[in-house]
């Protein structure tokens, strides 16, 4: 076991945040030998308990749960920044072309490297990923994954119709390989298989209805895909499928609404499609720098808490402008602000941070595995320098209450924040 001293926080599975200022964190191996929170709370009640534990102090920092990023792309992070109209134009001149290059086995695993190095730089230990349509993106995703013994999903992108050559795939050929990956990888580890459809427009009828089928097959796996991000998006959707009730009914259609069924955007939606996404357990991620970056448009958090269903934030890098959560949560506060029917301000600091830890967990189906530092949560977490740098020294040192040095680290913060990100091991048996 091994004890870790600093100021704590973590969440009720309500999403209230409990801080102690000086806590304790303890991190012991679990019946199958992987490290999980056997305590946590203030050092006063529980040092006494733990005196045989060696304890690392951490003198002015903050012990968090590590991030969770509900949606991004490992494949497009060298395209971050990428300038266009809409998204329509931004795939074709920008993203197809740079997926295309994820053929080669040596390219993926180069970019998937240096995707993971910065996901740590950030404090970021769980995303569920797209990679592309070729399976040499998913091997190196998940090879590097599990070396690094980090809890990640992904899955290899389907898209066999109004897609450039070098990213569409074969109908029948996607769904074999897909069934292949989801063998060699799902469960395997800490890494989980997520059957991934780029979007309704880009997948045949036979395409759609095949990956339901696997969806089925495999209760347990993800689907990941995107919908109502873009008015141009959402107008072609349902010209291609005259006969779903709106865009997101489509997926409905071919199984692909349930548990684990996690959507990017959710932006143009009405109350019916908030309810569907409620009757199915399906979960929205919220992408707000993308969303502000491509004009895409702003998520309803308001209907979203009326209906009640499930959601958490992503970065949507390289639609997204950053792997920092702290811009994530940001950005969700100012999207939060467009079509504020509530009283007061925006998002509270903590439920910014709840959406992007043990929230985003829960959505994903992942509530008490990851996300939070309960006992019995895996030990992922990140340690914060609330000093690292002189206007966050000096602001954060003003905080009357834990909601106003959440928000100084939230507006102030990126990843010189993070000072230090600590995964989970497997013990060696
Ligand atoms: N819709 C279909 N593909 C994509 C993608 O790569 N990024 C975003 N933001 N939306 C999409
Ligand atoms: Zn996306």
């Amino acid at each position: 076991m091994q004890a870790y001293r600093a100021s704590l926080l973590r969440f009720d599975d309500a999403g209230q945040p409990l801080f102690d200022e000086d806590g304790l964190l303890v991190i012991g191996p679990d019946a199958r030998g992987r490290q999980v929170v056997v305590a946590a709370g203030a050092w006063s009640a529980l040092h006494a308990s733990y005196a045989e534990v060696p304890v690392t102090h951490w003198p002015g920092r903050i012990i968090a749960p590590g991030f969770v990023d509900m949606h991004i792309h490992f494949p497009q992070t060298d395209i971050i920044g990428a300038p266009a109209e809409g998204l329509l134009p931004w795939l074709e001149n920008y993203t197809f072309p740079a997926e295309s290059r994820f053929v080669d086995a040596g390219h993926s695993a180069e970019v998937a490297e240096f995707f993971f190095d910065e996901l740590m730089r950030n404090g970021v230990t769980t995303s569920l990923t797209f990679a592309t349509s070729h399976p040499a993106s998913v091997q190196a995703f998940f090879a590097s994954a599990q070396r690094r013994q980090l809890r990640m999903i992904s899955g290899k992108v389907l898209q066999d119709r109004h897609s450039p050559d070098g990213v569409r795939d074969d109908t029948e050929e996607s769904l074999v390989e897909t069934e292949t990956l989801i063998r060699q990888w799902h469960n395997v580890d800490r890494l989980g298989y997520a059957i991934t459809p780029r979007f309704a427009p880009t997948s045949t009828d036979a395409q759609l209805r095949g990956a339901g089928e696997l969806a089925a097959k495999y209760p347990d796996t993800w689907i990941h895909s995107h919908v109502a991000e873009n008015k141009d998006e959402v107008q072609w959707a349902r010209e291609l499928f005259p006969e779903a009730r709106s865009y997101l009914d489509v997926y409905t259609g071919f199984g692909l609404m349930r548990e684990r069924a996690v959507y990017a955007h959710c932006i143009h939606f009405d109350d019916a499609d908030r309810q569907l996404m409620r009757e199915t357990k399906t979960a929205s991620a919220v992408s707000p720098t993308s969303n502000l970056f491509l004009g895409s448009g702003f998520f309803d958090f308001d209907g979203a808490d009326r209906v009640g269903y499930r959601y958490g934030l992503a970065s949507d890098v390289g639609g997204g402008t950053s792997f920092s959560p702290f811009t994530t949560m940001m950005a969700a506060y100012y999207a939060g602000r467009e079509g504020q029917t509530k009283p007061g301000v925006s998002i509270a600091p903590s439920q910014l941070w709840w959406r992007h830890t043990g929230g985003a967990a829960q959505a994903l189906g992942l509530g008490g595995v990851i996300g939070n530092l309960q006992p019995g949560c895996e030990g992922d977490f990140v340690v914060i320098n609330p000093t690292a740098t002189p206007l966050l020294a000096r602001k954060t040192g003003l905080a009357q209450n834990l909601e106003e040095l959440l928000f100084s680290l939230i507006v102030l913060g990126d990843d010189r924040l993070i000072e230090r990100t600590m995964i989970s091991q497997a013990q060696a048996t």
